[in-house]
């Protein structure tokens, strides 16, 4: 307590935007257009573990004089960053006040089947839903988001997206940035596809195919905003909250940052790197020094299949900023840093080398392996018939129970693909990666993970520790619009 106070007050000596960015959430005014956006901090210690989310239409201003209809949790486009303690259990009042069904899953949050906020925990219009968590894992960034089966892709899309933090007091003794909005910094990132100004639904044959991609990079909801920081080390949760696009992160002068977390927390060491690649429902935390006080931004390599769908054109999916398309080394900006001397008054943390302690299951003691393949069928991007998206060729149908796992078991799941990358994503479990393509795993495959990008195959070490008998845990592609197409299973664990 006596530190958030000591925060708080360096926060308003601060002064200037970042402390309005920090209390206030206003994408409709026009003085704030292209600062970075800090979504409300709701901690559920300052709320007696009682936290309210409303799922709601609303206008958002993205380019000034233009408004679009969205979705958001409490406002109008994305939601707060819900804050909860490991040991504590935290209530979620979730209402819908939309006219379509919906559902709030607690992407990478391990807690039973029945509380995951997937397929089979719909909030009908009206209704609420009020699960009970109970947090008993290690610090993460996580997040939140729709998961109504066959809607996900569209209520993604139009905002109904947050981020969810789970801290503990092993994170809070290292000593990492951890003032939010000042030196740690939430970046949710999503590409939409933007209209005279105006946020549109890509519709069409290659939307199945490619996923719905946009002309335009948001970062927590505002286009290739600037943050301003301390000219010191800084934290930055990055969330890849896009439907389909995959980005290849790094900073525009190449100055090497370090990686210090995944989906599942915070790495055993911080590993120093200067490109991170990022797919749908992945995380990353970094820590980068801006110690020398100059301007950079994070950038990434430009996404080849949405110029690939410019150039055979007529699809409505480019706008007018992609005139490279064959220049491969082509960056677009995500997000530009403006170094502020003293801004948020606190001495230069450093890196720490060890992070957190984990235990990984040993290989041996798997008492099972299960294969997946995700099938996109032949012809594929311009192909986008019924049951072409399928696991093991069988598309999603929420009355199979695919998979049944016993509880507390290690096993060893193979995923393949063809075609394309796949981001393949398992509820309830952190894994670790075994083999990537017949070898090695890559170091950024380091665990722990909840969504790990396919290529050929992937072996997945897996322990289940979560119950999921009263309702089942999903295995999906993160590509939304596959998921929607049928490219997700479901397996019971108990
Ligand atoms: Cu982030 Cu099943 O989803
Ligand atoms: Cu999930
Ligand atoms: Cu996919």
């Amino acid at each position: 307590a006596v530190m958030m106070l000591l925060n708080r007050r360096t926060l308003l000596a601060s002064g200037g935007l970042l402390l309005a960015a920090a209390c206030t959430r206003k994408f409709g005014s026009p003085e704030r257009a292209g600062t970075l956006p800090i979504p409300r901090l709701v901690d559920a210690r300052q709320h007696g573990q009682l936290i309210n989310l409303r799922a709601q239409e609303g206008e958002t201003t993205f380019f000034p004089g233009r408004r679009s209809a969205t979705l958001g949790y409490n406002g109008s486009y994305l939601g707060p960053t819900l804050r909860v303690h490991r040991g504590d259990d935290v209530t979620m009042t979730v209402g819908n006040s939309l006219s379509a069904d919906t559902t709030v899953h607690w992407h990478g949050l391990l807690v039973p089947g029945e509380l995951d906020g997937s397929p089979h925990q719909l909030i009908a219009p009206g209704a609420t839903w009020r699960p009970t968590l109970p947090i008993r894992q290690p610090a993460a960034t996580l997040f939140y988001h729709s998961h109504a089966h066959g809607l996900t892709g569209e209520q993604v899309y139009s905002g109904l997206a947050g981020m969810l933090v789970v801290t503990d007091e092993e994170e809070q003794g290292l000593g990492l940035p951890s003032d939010y909005g000042v030196d740690d910094l939430p970046v949710l990132i999503q590409d939409r596809q933007f209209e005279d100004g105006r946020l549109v639904m890509p519709t069409g044959m290659m939307v199945a195919s490619q996923g719905r991609r946009g002309n335009t990079i948001l970062v927590n909801g505002a286009p290739t905003p600037r943050a301003d920081v301390p000219d010191r080390l800084v934290r930055l949760r990055l969330v890849n909250g896009s439907n389909a696009r995959i980005y290849e992160l790094s900073f525009s002068d190449d100055r090497t940052f370090h990686w210090i977390g995944t989906e599942g927390g915070l790495l055993a060491r911080s590993v120093e790197l200067q490109a991170l690649t990022l797919a749908p429902g992945q995380r990353a935390e970094i820590l980068v020094s801006f110690a020398d006080g100059k301007p950079v931004a994070l950038v990434t390599a430009q996404d080849a299949s949405a110029s690939m769908m410019g150039m055979m054109g007529g699809m409505g999916m480019m706008g007018d900023h992609h005139d490279d398309e064959d220049d491969a080394s082509t960056t677009e900006t995500v997000l530009t840093f403006s170094p502020r001397p003293g801004l948020g008054g606190r001495a230069a943390a450093a890196v720490p080398l060890l992070l957190a302690a984990r235990t990984v299951p040993d290989p041996e003691a798997a008492v099972r392996r299960r294969r997946f393949v995700l099938n996109m069928s032949m012809g594929g991007m311009m192909d986008s018939d019924d049951g072409a998206y399928a696991i093991n060729d069988r598309p999603f149908d929420i009355d199979r129970i695919d998979e049944e796992v016993g509880l507390g078991d290690v096993e060893i799941w193979k995923v393949s693909g063809k075609k394309m990358a796949h981001p393949f994503h398992i509820h309830g479990v952190h894994f670790d990666v075994l083999r990537r393509d017949g070898d090695d795993p890559d170091l950024l495959d380091q665990g722990p993970r909840d969504t790990i990008v396919v290529k050929e195959a992937v072996e997945l070490l897996v322990r289940f520790d979560q119950p999921a008998t009263k309702a089942p845990f999903m295995y999906h592609c993160h590509i939304l619009e596959h998921e929607d197409e049928g490219m997700m299973g479901q397996f019971t664990v108990g």
